[in-house]
């Protein structure tokens, strides 16, 4: 069995509780700017009686996608379908999820860049007409009749701007840019999670939680589950600094916040290939892991945090690297 990362901001959580999850656009904590936006634009649509624009989130894992198109359809005051994209195998699987939409209601796509391209094209006409075609019959028989489909908000959250085709891009009229969090916000999202949980917590913890989280708010909250199980066997339930730096040590989790897979791709670029600049490539060959999971899991955070360049010549480590492997960095470069 590989290896699970406690901080792989991708793993879904067994704690989806309701009660964790903002339910309001003011009790979304960080995202200033998206808040505003959106805040904006619901208010518009619900004075028009209109339905909200097509919105597009987007940015690292782990930031709160689902939670915001939660709030959307809650502040919209209307139901939300949420599928993901890759679940979607055929039109007639997308066709039957339009058809079940209420007038104003919210479809939530997550991962929309991995939706098949034959599946997308019956996303356009519908979010731009509100209309499906749908092909029944067969061979010689076989003729495409349109459906209606009430006027709904499409809410697609993707990874990977990029990897969405111009057509899908271009239908969203409202798209917002998802950032790493502030520490600041993680620590008021820790307090949020230890009082929902009815857990004390110490000022310095949640400090310290909100540093090792790598601006990540589900990598809070799951960490967050792990110190309470050290706290409530060990502490009467007390999560104090103490404790939690002794679970994020057993955890595996440097202080701020690295696990062994970021010191493993580390290494690799300082140690193996002299700190670059190296393609993707050659660094996914030496680690026995996909290019996509690099691009999408390991490096993100290196390269917010600095640790990592990208350049049009490959990867390389930066000075802060070195220092935190205690590698010399100038030794490295005048050998
Ligand atoms: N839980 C997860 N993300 C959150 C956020 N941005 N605000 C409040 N609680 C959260």
């Amino acid at each position: 069995m590989k290896d699970e990362r406690i901080v792989d901001p991708n793993l879904q959580d067994e704690d989806n509780e309701l009660s964790l999850r903002p339910q309001k656009l003011s009790e979304y904590i960080g995202q200033k700017e998206a808040k505003e936006m959106l805040d904006v634009y619901i208010k518009a649509a619900k004075k028009r009686d209109e339905s909200l624009d097509h919105t597009l989130l987007y940015g690292p894992p782990g930031l709160g996608k689902t939670t915001l198109a939660q709030i959307i359809a809650n502040e919209l005051g209307v139901n939300i379908k949420i599928v993901s994209g890759p679940a979607i195998e055929r039109s007639g699987d997308l066709a039957a999820i339009l058809s079940t939409l209420e007038e104003g209601d919210v479809l939530f796509i997550d991962e929309i860049h991995r939706l098949p391209r034959f599946v997308e094209e019956v996303l356009y006409s519908a979010m731009e007409d509100y209309v499906i075609d749908i092909l029944v019959g067969k061979d010689s028989q076989a003729r495409s009749i349109r459906v209606d489909i009430p006027p709904f908000t499409l809410v697609g959250a993707t990874t990977r701007f990029g990897d969405l085709s111009a057509p899908l891009r271009d239908r969203f009229g409202v798209v917002l840019r998802l950032d790493y969090y502030s520490v600041e916000d993680l620590k008021n999202i820790a307090s949020r999670t230890a009082r929902v949980h009815k857990t004390p917590m110490s000022d310095e913890a949640v400090l310290e939680l909100a540093k090792r989280s790598r601006g990540t708010p589900r990598i809070v909250n799951r960490l967050f589950r792990r110190v309470r199980d050290f706290a409530d066997v060990k502490n009467d339930g007390n999560i104090t600094l103490d404790i939690t730096k002794e679970a994020l040590q057993k955890l595996g989790i440097d202080d701020d916040g690295l696990d062994y897979t970021d010191y493993k791709y580390l290494r690799a670029l300082v140690e193996t290939f002299k700190g670059g600049p190296v393609g993707v490539e050659a660094l996914s060959a030496t680690m026995s892991e996909e290019v996509s999971t690099l691009e999408d899991v390991y490096e993100p955070y290196l390269l917010q945090e600095g640790y990592i360049k990208r350049s049009n010549r490959g990867r390389m480590a930066t000075e802060k690297a070195y220092k935190k492997l205690n590698v010399n960095f100038y030794k490295g470069i005048f050998e």
